[in-house]
């Protein structure tokens, strides 16, 4: 696998930890230890051995209770959205296949797919559309060869939403020619708005959602994110993250069972934000 450098995420890296003013992280204020634990000693007394690979029965059922026709059979807790995008594809593309992925992007499927040896089509974004999609050119790009079709909802970086009428129509264009639908939904739940935007969740057979704690949530430091699909491809998922890294993080997850009655504990997510993603057309973290 030849990987194309992942500029964004390069340039993040090597500079966030050192600037005084980040303008490009694209979460709310991280949350502090304290803020999610009410009992500190519990967690000392954390056993640090391996989790479970697929991630503990509770987190999983907690992420299902958002994911629409699912269970907590049909998710698997992984490293970040990161992983889990990566396996997303990992799993469902080869060599000579189409990737189709909607731009502008944050690059990490577009990368993967490369890397797979994917050809990837791009359907884009634009200004003058209010960055709405063009579901004509969507259509368009995708053929018999296409395994997936990646899109992300709410999108980095233009903060556009998915309507669920717009959903139904990427849906049906997947359903014609037997594409696979990879929604990074990560930004999920940092409307500006008060309503949580639509999902792709339960609207269709070959759809996997992810997701995870790094943006809406505050967390990104704890590194959990998700995978919801059918069951071939959790099991899937499972076999290729025995290579990538086999359980999530035992204190991680540990954490992240408190996160939501915690969130809602301290602040309002929308007065954490400090700057929405629907503000800028930039790519960012
Ligand atoms: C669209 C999108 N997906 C995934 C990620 C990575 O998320 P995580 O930190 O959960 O791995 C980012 C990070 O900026 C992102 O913007």
């Amino acid at each position: 696998m030849k990987f194309p450098r992942f500029e964004m995420e390069r340039m993040q890296s090597a500079w966030e930890h050192k600037v005084r003013y980040d303008l490009s992280e694209s979460g709310v204020e991280a949350l502090t230890l304290e803020e999610i634990t009410r009992d500190p000693k519990e967690l000392l007394r954390t056993p640090l051995g391996y989790a479970e690979g697929v991630g503990r029965e509770e987190t999983r059922a907690l992420v299902a209770s958002f994911h629409a026709g699912h269970a907590a059979d049909d998710v698997v807790i992984t490293t970040g959205t990161s992983e889990a995008n990566f396996i997303a594809l990992g799993t469902l593309v080869s060599a000579g296949d189409e990737v189709v992925v909607v731009m502008p992007n944050y690059m990490q499927l577009h990368g993967v797919a490369t890397a797979l040896g994917a050809r990837v089509r791009e359907v884009w974004l634009r200004e003058e559309r209010s960055w709405t999609i063009d579901l004509d050119a969507l259509a368009a790009a995708v053929n018999a060869r296409t395994k997936a079709i990646c899109v992300c909802t709410p999108n980095n970086p233009t903060g556009q939403i998915l309507s669920a009428g717009e959903i139904g129509a990427i849906v049906r264009v997947a359903e014609r020619h037997g594409a696979w639908i990879v929604a990074d939904e990560v930004y999920r739940g940092a409307e500006r708005s008060a309503e949580e935007s639509p999902s792709f969740s339960g609207r269709g057979e070959r759809i996997i959602v992810t997701g995870g704690l790094s943006k809406v949530y505050g967390l990104p430091g704890l590194r959990i994110g998700w995978l919801v699909g059918p069951p071939a491809q959790i099991a899937a998922a499972l076999e290729m993250k025995d290579y990538t890294s086999i359980a999530p993080a035992t204190l991680s997850e540990a954490l992240a069972q408190r996160v939501r009655s915690a969130s809602s504990a301290t602040s309002s997510r929308s007065t954490r934000c400090p700057s929405s993603i629907a503000s800028s057309a930039t790519t960012r973290r």
